[in-house]
């Protein structure tokens, strides 16, 4: 790869620009919306130690073998698995990838939109304008969730119109720490609130009874999605990476950074679901359970955030949905360019016009959605939960049996001299071609089939 060609394609400035990009990718609503949902819903640390498993001994070697066949082949999804190999059906799995980037990508920016239109909901409450914040926050109104997606797509084409260094990576790296920065702060002050003790022993202390087939999937499906893999996103980035990167270790960096933030988030959400109980929120519906889904975020903690009142209430309820608004921006970001560098590698058009393009077509899907919302949990269930781990087990059968684990390691050699004989590579091999496909399908099976 000559200089000039990467220079043309776009390529990370900088090593710590690439892992914050990946971590930014990673980081999203899945962290601080959907993670602390499933612990809730889920028996909570039973969730939280089967979770991790998934991280580490699934989505961590996925996250390498991604990585890998992205550097190598330098191409969008698609082009990646065509350049490995020279029968047509491969590039097929890079299609799926596209196909579960656009859709999961035409759901999330409207929960984005709604992170956005909470920044306003609590800055009219605060001002005293009830009326207002009450018909902003109306997750059931198509029209302002359609403006808020709008607005929310637009943020992200400018970003990746701007290209891989001088558009993600320089948001990235200004947002990121800014994010770590406002979800610690809100930590320290909640858990120093009564009542949050409850929560904590909650999320820390692990029921064993309650992991059941359906739970496993739930965390198996929630490893997938936090980590942004099994659509080729990671292969996208890994195309911009320089040969000299440690592949092993940026994949390190990305995974606990991406795990680090979810427990932190569960960290801040769990206690404060049981402070918004000390100060009269109800945070258990009609049939016992504690809320989840979307009325955690977006209806428990808002109460929690007036009940605080005066400038207390308004800087955690303005910093709060701030804070979820540019994570999820760092994920749409790498999901809409999954799907734009397909459209600049294929079809050969500019990214300028890939990006609207691409940008526009999608957020017609999210207009539909943001009128139709209780289509959010079927699009989920299929692209995500079910769609990104077939993904994974497409992957890993490619790469253990069509490209070889010999070629990956030989790729990953550049920046880790040596991994050829090294442990971690023995144990990579196996979990890639042995176990992560029968982990993920019998998962799949049972769950679908038989639960
Ligand atoms: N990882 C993101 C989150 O946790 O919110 C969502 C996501 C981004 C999924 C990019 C897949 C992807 F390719």
């Amino acid at each position: 790869m000559s200089a000039l060609e990467s220079n043309t394609r776009g390529a990370w400035n900088s090593k710590l620009g690439f892992i914050l990009a990946a971590a930014g990718s990673a980081v999203g609503l899945g962290n601080i919306w959907r993670f602390p949902t499933e612990v809730a819903s889920n028996g909570g640390a039973a969730f939280l130690i089967i979770y991790l498993l998934c991280c580490f001994l699934v989505g961590f070697p996925v996250m390498m073998a991604e990585l890998s066949i992205g550097r190598r082949t330098r191409k969008n999804p698609v082009g990646a698995f065509r350049a490995l190999s020279d029968n047509k059906l491969y590039p097929l799995i890079g299609m799926w990838g596209v196909l579960c980037g656009v859709m999961i990508l035409s759901f999330y920016l409207v929960v984005a939109g709604w992170t956005v239109s909470y920044i306003f909901e609590e800055l009219f409450f605060f001002m005293g304008m009830p009326e207002w914040s009450t018909y902003i926050a109306d997750t059931g109104n198509g029209v302002i969730n359609a403006v808020f997606a709008v607005l929310f797509m637009g943020a992200t084409i400018s970003i990746v119109v701007g290209g891989v260094s001088e558009g993600i990576e320089r948001a990235t790296k200004l947002l990121m720490p800014l994010l770590i920065l406002i979800l610690v702060g809100m930590i320290i002050y909640s858990l120093t609130q009564p009542g949050s003790g409850v929560g904590l022993s909650e999320y820390l202390n692990p029921d064993f009874s309650q992991i059941t087939p359906g739970l496993v999937f739930a965390a198996m499906g929630q490893a997938f999605f936090s980590l942004s893999l099994g659509m080729g996103a990671l292969i996208t980035y890994g195309s911009y990476l320089d040969r000299k990167e440690n592949i092993p270790e940026a994949a390190a960096y990305v995974t606990f950074a991406d795990v680090g933030i979810a427990f932190l988030a569960g960290l801040l959400i769990m206690p404060a679901m049981y402070m918004a109980q000390a100060k009269g929120v109800p945070i258990f519906d009609e049939s016992g359970n504690l809320i989840a889904g979307v009325a955690l975020i977006f209806q428990v903690l808002p109460e929690l955030f007036h009940s605080m009142g005066g400038m207390l209430g308004l800087f955690f309820g303005v910093m709060f949905f701030a804070l979820l608004s540019m994570a999820a921006l760092t994920s749409t970001i790498s999901l809409l360019e999954v799907p734009v560098s397909y459209a600049i590698d294929e079809h050969k058009i500019t990214r300028k016009k890939a990006s609207f393009v691409v940008g526009g077509s999608i957020l017609i899907i999210s207009l539909i959605i943001s009128f139709n919302t209780s289509l959010i949990g079927t699009i989920d269930l299929i692209f995500s939960q079910v769609g990104l781990p077939l993904g994974g087990i497409l992957i890993c059968l490619f790469l253990g049996y069509v490209w070889k684990t010999e070629n990956a390691l030989e790729e990953m050699d550049s920046g880790y001299p040596g991994i050829g004989n090294s442990l971690l590579a023995k144990v990579w091999r196996f979990l890639i071609m042995i176990f992560c496909p029968l982990v993920i399908l019998y998962n799949l099976l049972s769950t679908l089939f038989f639960d």
